[in-house]
């Protein structure tokens, strides 16, 4: 019932992101000097293979494409720096970051000429880890691999058109990973159509028993086209029962000592995790499909490779969509996404907005804490009650994002 409140809330609040503005010019531009080191996502769109219940902008891999993209994506970045935005995080995610490793290794070269590059996390496919490409990703300066496992149970894999299996080469492939790296991580995702509590259950254990650093865990996410055509190919996406499984997480991982970097994310200790939202206010995306906060605004990337291609052959940046948030909107997403990570700093909202959360955001927070869903005063937690809310909070705003995408995807803004 609870859940149900919140997802509505938010569900209306993620519904004012898809109401975009769509010409752009250099004045709503926040100025980079104002803005400082910020992270920057790279969004690489190519896969070998394309999984039915995917909600990210990707293609089917074609080398020549994917070599002409990695072009298009440096001049997108040169088109920042000479906005002067400078970058200390990088966030390469997909589709299949690593699907031409010679491309990824010049792009991260052409990073650190510009830039003070610090952290560098990266996500994969089990696929795509071999001894080889270890070795190529730490020489490069990889801190954080993110391995898309989904599922260690063969059937839920081959359910969800992964042709990834079978489980124990998936397992080999992680443990080569493991260790090699500042952090490993490997996502989950859990209430996938057909999927039983005790088929996720044992993924968890695995997770445990084979001691890797960290796991991520993403409650299946459809927007309302992927959610028929799911229901159409396998079976029904029963949100009533989403609650059962992230007990499973609750008490299989948050009662065992693990920590909690994001109400899906789970380290045995305290690990890189890859929410640049959460880590950063502000944050650029590049690449087909990606968004970007920046000073107040929202912007969204087209989805289209040959706009991509078609816009940046012109210098200029392949933004299809922006939208200055109000004050509120701007305000609530910060409270969303500082209760995913867990903690809000008050002293910071404080220096964000220029006035004291109290004042500005009290029916939200009075109703939170009321509930029980988070405590404390200078520092806002997430109680151990909190969390499951706190997590459709968050499905219901990526699922709103899915909508866009999709949307977008369709009729290739
Ligand atoms: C964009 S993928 C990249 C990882 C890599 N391509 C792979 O599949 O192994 C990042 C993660 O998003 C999650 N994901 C993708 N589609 C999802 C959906 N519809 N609902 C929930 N999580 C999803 C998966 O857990 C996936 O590992
Ligand atoms: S889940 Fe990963 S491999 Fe599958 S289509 Fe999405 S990005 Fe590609």
């Amino acid at each position: 019932m609870l859940a149900n409140i919140v997802g509505w809330v938010i569900r209306r609040e993620g519904r004012k992101f898809l109401k975009l503005r769509q010409n752009i010019d250099d004045s709503v531009f926040t100025d980079a000097r104002e803005i400082g080191e910020i992270s920057l996502y790279i969004h690489i769109p190519f896969c070998r293979t394309l999984c039915p219940f995917c909600c990210f902008n990707r293609y089917l891999f074609q080398e020549d494409k994917a070599r002409q993209y990695f072009k298009y994506l440096k001049r997108e970045l040169d088109l920042y720096i000479q906005k002067g935005f400078t970058f200390s995080d990088f966030y390469f995610g997909g589709g299949t970051p690593t699907i031409l490793m010679d491309e990824l290794e010049g792009f991260i070269d052409y990073l650190k000429a510009h830039f003070n590059v610090k952290r560098i996390s990266l996500e994969t496919t089990p696929r795509e880890v071999s001894r080889e490409n270890i070795a190529r990703l730490k020489a490069a300066g990889i801190n954080r691999l993110s391995i898309g496992v989904q599922s260690f149970d063969d059937n839920i894999v081959k359910a969800m058109g992964r042709p990834f299996g079978p489980s124990e080469d998936m397992k080999r492939r992680v443990m080569m990973a493991q260790g090699e790296f500042d952090t490993v991580n490997v996502d989950f995702v859990f209430n996938f159509p057909g999927q039983t509590v005790d088929q996720f259950r044992a993924d968890v254990q695995a997770f445990k028993e084979l001691n890797i650093d960290q796991a991520t865990f993403y409650p299946l996410m459809a927007s309302p086209h992927k959610k028929s055509a799911l229901e159409r190919r396998f079976n029904r996406v029963d949100i009533s029962q989403e609650r059962r499984f992230y007990d499973v997480i609750l008490n299989e991982l948050y009662a065992g000592g693990y920590q909690a970097a994001t109400v899906w994310c789970f380290s045995r200790e305290e690990r890189m995790i890859d929410e640049y939202i959460i880590d950063f206010d502000d944050y650029i995306g590049i690449g087909a499909g990606s968004v970007s906060i920046m000073g107040g605004n929202f912007y969204v990337n087209t989805f289209s490779l040959e706009r991509y291609g078609e816009l940046l052959s012109r210098d200029t940046l392949p933004i299809a969509g922006w939208r200055k948030l109000a004050e509120k909107e701007n305000q609530r997403y910060y409270l969303l996404t500082k209760l995913f990570g867990m903690e809000l700093d008050t002293g910071k909202f404080t220096q964000r907005f220029g006035a004291g959360m109290e004042s500005q955001l009290n029916p939200e927070l009075l109703f939170l804490k009321l509930l029980g869903l988070v405590r404390g005063k200078d520092k806002i937690r997430v109680t151990r009650k909190g969390m499951y809310p706190v997590s459709v909070m968050m499905r219901e705003f990526f699922t709103s994002l899915n909508n866009l995408r999709e949307l977008y995807i369709e009729e290739q803004i």
